[in-house]
């Protein structure tokens, strides 16, 4: 038997999103110098910024810095077309796969709509949902032992009220994505059901932010299934995450149904012009995934060779198993002294006793290590 979702009336006011301590903070609490702190908390891929530098310098963007966004952004569109596989009227830009999810927000979830979570995933979708004066109906994923994969019996189940499905594969914060064959038959599923009740299927937003780290895209399923939203953005894999931009992916119809609540010209005009490059030119992605790999395992054998509890990863993080919340806490305090930000989950959070780590270059990750290494041996940082 699958549990029962557990539905939460939207609070007033919404739930928020919590950040780690800035850097400021950081070296100001813990006596470490600015230029030392390191952020592995925010699952973004350091690379060399060659690219994005030389197309800031030549600045030779599409209309001068004093003028507002072409407002269709159309070059970035037809480059990101031509690299998704799908048709210039199936894409709507944003500034990051965020802005999208607001915009998924406004156009699908009126106030007194429901959303369905599996949970532990993406801490926004429930941010948004709130912010709607929607509900979220939380679905628990499987365990740690199952891929951390979706319940797909309840999740079904909790579908059948819901105005809108929020998925994310891989997922954030379990770092593995959706065995092959699940959403496409949950999808099959969730327009069975609809067709014989007699209502519209709900919107399944797909939030892909990591897809390019698995090298597959679910894109394809919006022929099978028209109310799929799929989400992309350059702040992952593309390693752009300071320019602020973001994707969705829908047959033109849904395209049309969320582009009303686009802002104007929210994406600057230097973030086009280097996305629009960087997804042109498949050299920078290839090179950085090549290196996130590799530094992905040699990150997480250093992690377990000084005993912490590592789970497999697809993505560009890791994410690690305390066992308790207070053993957690006090290693993340501990990173925190030698100036390593790690992403904390709140007491009252399923992954409590858990902690994500971003992979990040070779000079980041040994002194991650070296910190995991000098706690486990009770060091003085
Ligand atoms: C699953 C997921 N979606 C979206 C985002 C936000 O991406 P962007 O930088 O494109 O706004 C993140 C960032 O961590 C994420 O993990």
């Amino acid at each position: 038997m699958s549990p029962t979702p557990v539905t939460f009336a939207s609070p007033t006011p919404p739930t928020t999103y919590t950040w780690e301590a800035t850097n400021v903070e950081v070296a100001l609490r813990y006596g470490v110098r600015l230029d030392q702190v390191v952020r592995f908390d925010l699952n973004t891929s350091p690379a060399p910024p060659n690219l994005a530098l030389e197309i800031l310098a030549r600045g030779d963007f599409d209309t001068p810095l004093s003028e507002y966004p072409q407002s269709d952004y159309r070059r970035l569109v037809d480059a990101a077309a031509a690299r998704y596989g799908v048709e210039p009227d199936e894409l709507l830009v944003g500034a990051g796969a965020d802005e999208i999810l607001d915009l998924i927000g406004k156009a699908f979830l009126p106030s007194g709509a429901v959303a369905v979570v599996p949970t532990p995933t993406y801490a926004m979708y429930r941010v948004i949902t709130e912010q709607r004066g929607a509900t979220v109906a939380a679905v628990p994923r499987l365990g740690a032992a199952d891929g951390w994969a979706l319940d797909l019996p309840a999740t079904r189940e909790a579908v059948r009220e819901a105005d809108v499905l929020w998925l994310c594969s891989p997922n954030n914060p379990t770092a593995l994505a959706e065995p092959p064959g699940t959403v496409d038959a949950l999808l099959d599923d969730l327009a069975a059901d609809a067709a014989v009740e007699g209502r519209t299927p709900p919107v399944v937003a797909l939030d892909e932010a990591y897809a390019e780290f698995v090298g597959r895209s679910l894109v394809d399923l919006r022929h099978r299934y028209p109310r799929l939203v799929v989400v992309r953005t350059a702040s992952k894999a593309y390693a752009l995450a300071g320019l602020r931009v973001g994707f969705a992916v829908a047959r033109p119809e849904t395209i049309a149904e969320i582009a009303p609540y686009r802002p104007p010209g929210s994406v600057a005009t230097p973030s086009v012009a280097v996305v629009t490059e960087a997804l042109s030119d498949p050299t920078v992605l290839d090179g950085n995934l090549v290196r996130v790999e590799r530094e992905r395992d040699r990150l997480a054998a250093g992690l377990r060779d000084a005993g912490w509890v590592v789970g497999p990863s697809v993505t560009n993080f890791l994410l690690a198993d305390f066992g308790t919340a207070e053993r957690a806490g006090r290693t993340a305090e501990g990173l925190l002294r030698r100036g390593l930000v790690p992403r904390t989950f709140a007491a009252d959070h399923s992954l409590a006793a858990y902690l994500r780590l971003t992979v990040r270059d070779t000079a980041d990750n040994d002194r991650l290590v070296e910190a995991a290494q000098q706690i486990a041996q009770g060091t003085a940082p």
